[in-house]
Formats: structure tokens, C-alpha cells, sequence
């Protein structure tokens, strides 16, 4: 697996360099399971994901660290991206999470994120996702990844309210067709 870090000295736009850290490396790589509880620490305070358990955070960073991703702002981790490829479908990428920290959003890191993973992993055709639907910041950054791509953006019903067990609400499916490498 090609793990090449990339920085923002690679991409010197300004306005992808996040607000306070004009000098500062945003390195994005591969976790390492060191980095599962940093994850563990921006799901929990990124204000609206599901926060799962510390272990599934290490778990993720541990054996699934080929498909998941962190940023860092020097040495603190500002945001990451979990998925796995489908079992059943290794073409089909699967996006679990993505988060940014408060301070490190609007300068599209999450992007950044989730393009490490689609450029570095091999044989990946299509990405999916699911979005509540009033998570506008979320749709955004699926919706420019499908445009910068040339790629196909669609919903479909995805895990349904009656699903969940505990009045969670709807997750509708988003799919990205059309993936290919830039
Ligand atoms: C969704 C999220 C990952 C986007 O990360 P990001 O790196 O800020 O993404 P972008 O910079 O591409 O911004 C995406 C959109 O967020 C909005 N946004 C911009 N600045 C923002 C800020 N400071 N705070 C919140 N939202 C902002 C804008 O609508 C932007 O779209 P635009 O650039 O077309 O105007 C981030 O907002 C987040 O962590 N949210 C909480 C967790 C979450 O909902 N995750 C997704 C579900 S798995």
C-alpha cells in the first residue's frame, strides 16, 4: 500500500491552509493505532457524529488503517476519515466517518481526507456514505468530491429510521459512481 504523506506545502493555495496555522504542516496519513484515541477525542467533540467506543477508534486505526485517515496541524490531529472497502464489494469504498475540528473546518480538509484514500488505494470505483439529511457542511464536501471527479453523485434509502433500535434518525445513502484516479 502506497502510504505517501502529502502537505500543504504540496497544495500552497492559500485558503486551504486553516485559519491560525498560516506556517503550520497539515500532514494527512495513515493512523497508527497511537492515533486511534486522538480520533476517538474529534468524533467526541465534533458536535454532531454518532461518538462510537474508544475501542472501535483503535480498532480502526489498528486494522483498518490502509482504508482511514488523520490530519495533523503540526502534531495535533485536527480531523479524520474512517471506511473500509465493502467485503462484498471491495470496488466500493465505504465511508464510515469524517471529522474536523472546529477550528480546522471550512478549508477542506475533509476533502483532503477522503482523496488520500481514493488516490492511494487501488481498484476503488465508487465511494459510499450515509448523511442525515440537514447535514448541509457533509453533503457539501461529498457533493464537490463527485464534481472534482467527474463523477455521479446520487441518494438512495440507506439505514432507515425503523433500522435502528433506539429512534435514531433516517441515514440516507449517499453514492459517488464514476471514481477514477486524478
Ligand atoms: C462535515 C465536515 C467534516 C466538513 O469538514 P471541512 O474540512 O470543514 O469541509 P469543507 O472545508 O469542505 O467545508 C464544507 C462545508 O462546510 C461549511 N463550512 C465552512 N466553514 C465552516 C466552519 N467554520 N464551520 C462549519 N461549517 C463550515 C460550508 O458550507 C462548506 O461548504 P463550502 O466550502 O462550499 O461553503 C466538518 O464540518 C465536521 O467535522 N462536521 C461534524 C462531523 C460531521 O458531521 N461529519 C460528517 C458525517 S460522517
Amino acid at each position: 500500500m502506497n502510504r505517501t504523506e502529502s502537505s500543504a506545502s504540496d497544495h500552497p493555495t492559500p485558503d486551504r491552509t486553516p485559519a491560525g496555522h498560516d506556517s503550520a504542516h497539515l500532514t494527512i496519513r495513515p493512523p497508527t493505532l497511537a492515533d486511534g484515541g486522538e480520533m476517538w477525542r474529534v468524533a467526541r467533540d465534533s458536535g454532531s457524529l454518532d461518538l462510537n467506543s474508544s475501542y472501535s477508534y483503535l480498532l480502526l486505526a489498528d486494522h483498518f488503517s490502509d482504508t482511514c485517515r488523520i490530519a495533523l496541524l503540526g502534531d495535533d490531529v485536527v480531523g479524520f476519515v474512517t471506511g473500509y472497502l465493502l467485503p462484498r464489494d471491495p470496488s466500493r469504498y465505504f465511508l464510515w466517518q469524517v471529522a474536523v475540528d472546529e477550528r480546522a473546518r471550512g478549508h477542506r480538509v475533509a476533502g483532503r481526507l477522503v482523496d488520500s484514500v481514493l488516490d492511494e488505494v487501488p481498484g476503488v470505483e465508487s465511494l459510499a456514505t450515509t448523511v442525515t439529511a440537514d447535514n448541509a457542511s457533509s453533503r457539501r464536501v461529498f457533493q464537490r468530491l463527485a464534481d472534482d471527479r467527474g463523477a455521479t453523485l446520487t441518494e438512495r434509502s440507506g439505514f432507515e429510521a425503523h433500522h435502528f433500535p433506539d429512534g435514531h434518525e433516517a441515514e440516507p445513502l449517499l453514492v459517488i459512481d464514476g471514481l477514477g484516479r486524478r
